[in-house]
């Protein structure tokens, strides 16, 4: 037996001297160490040694597999050694080579303008209600009813809203002020918030109007709120916004749910008042309509009028973004032509 295990290492040493690479040598030791190799089909045998035989021969058996594990981790070593260098000079990197181009997604101009004009009110004490105070899919009662739209108004005119099929009195939200309503249901004063959103109009769609856009809602209830805070804070925002105290106007205007109510005017952007296109030769651009929440309104939500008063306010996402930016067709805010939209 001890002739047989010499014979096997010299034979298992004679293979790994030969070995090429390292699947030669995970070969070698499949075939001489593993359970079904070749030691062990040997000390298999040794149950029917004496016990000393035992001893002797098994003590070999052991000292062979240790030196055979040895050898074959040595080659191994040298093997991946060599195997780990041919490959670094085989793989080097080209730098001469020119990058891969990587494109960039960017925020929707809407999006930014959103955010912009979103973060400024934050900034002036406003927080944006939760999305489900401002659906878009609404009904009159809250796009018209609660905002003491007489049923007789032009806007409920299919010719301006969208009405819903299967849906008893459902409209796609035609502006945001419907938010007012839910938040007053919902809400003691002091309240102080924005709703941001998109609404729809049944618009010919032109360079100026597309049959939905986006706007922003403001809500101010507290007691003692007056026309003068009104005023305050939608110059801030302007002066925020266009980033210099530009000149504002206030226009005596209707709507609705508001009393009194105003729509604000910014000094043209393109002309400073001249009088250019852009401003049809005004010298002025209307930027949102604005005022004191008619008594009616806050009757209809339970809020007392004598104890509390408030303001609100719209505006156009569109319209502020393309002031801002200089562009002329509110389309190309919604056609995803890329050479537009990376530019911001
Ligand atoms: N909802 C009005 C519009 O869409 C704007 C507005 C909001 C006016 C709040 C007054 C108060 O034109």
């Amino acid at each position: 037996m001890k002739t047989q295990l010499e014979n096997i290492y010299e034979s298992a040493k004679a293979d790994i001297e030969k070995a090429q690479s390292i699947s030669d040598i995970d070969e070698i030791r499949l075939k001489y160490l593993s359970r079904k190799g070749e030691f062990n089909s040997i000390k298999k045998g040794l149950k029917d040694l004496s016990d000393e035989d035992k001893r002797t021969i098994g003590a070999l058996a052991n000292q062979i597999t240790q030196d055979l594990e040895c050898l074959l981790k040595e080659k191994h070593e040298t093997f991946y050694q060599k195997e780990l260098n041919e490959k670094l000079q085989n793989d080097r990197i080209d730098i001469t080579l020119s990058g891969k181009y990587i494109p960039e997604g960017k925020v929707h101009p809407i999006t930014s303008t959103t955010n912009e004009i979103v973060s400024i009110f934050q900034n002036l004490g406003f927080s944006v209600i939760s999305p489900e105070l401002s659906p878009e899919v609404e009904t009159e009662y809250y796009n018209f009813d609660m905002l003491n739209v007489p049923h007789d108004h032009p806007a409920r005119d299919v010719q301006d809203t969208f009405y819903l099929k299967g849906i008893p009195n459902g409209v796609l939200r035609s502006q945001t002020s419907g938010a007012q309503i839910h938040v007053m249901e919902n809400q003691k004063p002091p309240i102080k918030v924005i709703a941001p959103g998109r609404v729809y109009r049944n618009e010919n769609i032109n360079s100026r109007k597309n049959n939905f856009f986006h706007q922003i809602e403001g809500l101010y209830v507290d007691k003692g709120i007056t026309f003068g805070d009104l005023k305050g804070v939608l110059n801030e925002f302007i002066r925020l916004y266009f980033g210099s105290a530009r000149p504002t106007r206030f226009r005596s205007s209707f709507f609705p749910f508001t009393e009194p109510s105003a729509e604000v005017d910014v000094q043209c952007i393109m002309c400073q008042g001249k009088g250019c296109r852009t401003c049809s030769g005004t010298g002025w651009l209307e930027v949102l309509g604005a005022g004191m929440v008619d008594v009616n309104v806050l009757n209809g939500v339970g809020i007392d009028p004598e104890i509390y008063s408030g303001f609100a306010f719209g505006m156009g996402v569109e319209r502020l973004s393309m002031l801002k930016y200089a562009i002329d067709d509110i389309r190309l805010f919604f056609n995803n032509d890329k050479r537009f939209l990376e530019q911001f």
